[in-house]
């Protein structure tokens, strides 16, 4: 018999809905139930040795009261819709669009960085916002450099796996001929920066509360199916050495160090739990810099996992087990 939270995982069917249901069945969580949209209502999923039949996603569904927690992965029109009536039937939500990321009150957290922001949620309607793909492993590397030297710039470039855009740009990548792959910006534009870097730049000084930090971006799409990479260039307060860097990095949680001639690639990262960083090394176009290299698996780290730690975190506040 079912024993544990009663858990809606909403856009089940999509790209991280589907890592979200391979992660809990993982974890052993047994009374699970898949939710998408009208179009994918009596599908089923696998859910370890079982099936879910997938479930209507509407407020009426996720507002009635018999859960405890709702995972969304259902893009940011969608969540501004559903989220309020989970919220309302007392789910604890952790929700992975745009919808809350930016809007005061709500914390966007990754559970090794700022988790503690998350108990806030609990204070008022249980919602947490879950950070860009970019923005999850770029903090996880940050933090202990902030914290050792003081952060005072960042520059980023990003290598972004189809995968990010979704399960059906999944399915272009894998049925396109290798001729056609090409670099891609197919973000929307704002001005001259896309929605991607500036999201990059507002997420990471709210999970930092760095509200001043000059973050800069060029974020670009790659043919490659599952984790992002990033170059990273950080300029900090005080001196710090690679070495020194090297070794906060190795203490840091969920970070794992690759030393040369190792360095981090979307295919290691893909299918792990870490944020691989490597080619840490002196920046030499600035004094106190540090230039870097990093790569997650965007679908776990980058969105699944991380909100799933996010709700372990509040579960065992909450203790609805
Ligand atoms: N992919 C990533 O690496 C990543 C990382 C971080 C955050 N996110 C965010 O997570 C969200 C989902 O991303 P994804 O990559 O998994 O997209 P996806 O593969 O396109 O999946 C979208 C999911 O949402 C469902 N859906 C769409 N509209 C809906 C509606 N009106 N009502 C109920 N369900 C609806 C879809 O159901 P049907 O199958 O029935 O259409 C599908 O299950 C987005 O907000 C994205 O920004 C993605």
């Amino acid at each position: 018999m079912a024993s544990g939270p009663r858990i809606g995982v909403v856009g089940a069917t999509g790209a991280v809905g589907t890592v979200t249901l391979e992660l809990l069945a993982d974890r052993g969580y047994d009374n699970v139930r898949a939710y998408a949209s009208a179009r994918s209502v009596g599908s089923r999923l696998p859910y370890g040795a079982e099936e879910l039949v997938v479930e209507e996603a509407t407020p009426e569904a996720l507002g009635a009261g018999d859960l405890d927690l709702c995972l969304f992965s259902v893009g940011t029109s969608a969540s501004l819709v559903l989220v309020p009536h989970a919220s309302a039937g007392g789910a604890i939500c952790i929700d992975k669009s745009s919808a809350y990321r930016l809007v005061d009150g709500y914390p966007l957290v990754v559970p090794e960085v700022n988790g503690a922001r998350a108990l806030e949620a609990l204070e008022r309607d249980r919602i947490v916002a879950n950070p860009n793909c970019c923005t999850i492993p770029l903090t996880c590397v940050l933090k202990p450099l902030h914290d050792a030297a003081g952060l005072s710039r960042v520059h980023v470039a990003t290598y972004q796996s189809a995968s990010g855009a979704g399960a059906q740009r999944m399915e272009r990548l894998r049925n396109e001929p290798q001729s056609e792959h090409n670099l891609a910006m197919d973000w929307s534009w704002e001005g001259d920066e896309s929605d991607e870097e500036s999201k990059l730049r507002a997420e990471t000084r709210k999970i930092l509360e760095l509200p001043d930090l000059p973050v800069s971006a060029t974020c670009v799409r790659v043919p490659v199916l599952v984790g992002h990479a990033e170059a990273v260039w950080a300029e900090l307060e005080q001196p710090l050495s690679p070495g020194e860097a090297t070794e906060l990095l190795h203490e840091a949680p969920s970070v794992r160090v690759l030393e040369l001639p190792e360095f981090p690639t979307p295919k290691d990262a893909a299918g792990g739990d870490e944020v691989l960083v490597g080619r840490i090394r002196r920046d030499r176009a600035s004094a106190n810099g540090l230039a870097l290299f990093l790569a997650s698996d965007n679908l776990r780290k980058g969105a699944a996992l991380n909100a799933i730690q996010i709700a372990e975190l509040l579960l065992s506040q909450r203790a609805v087990v």
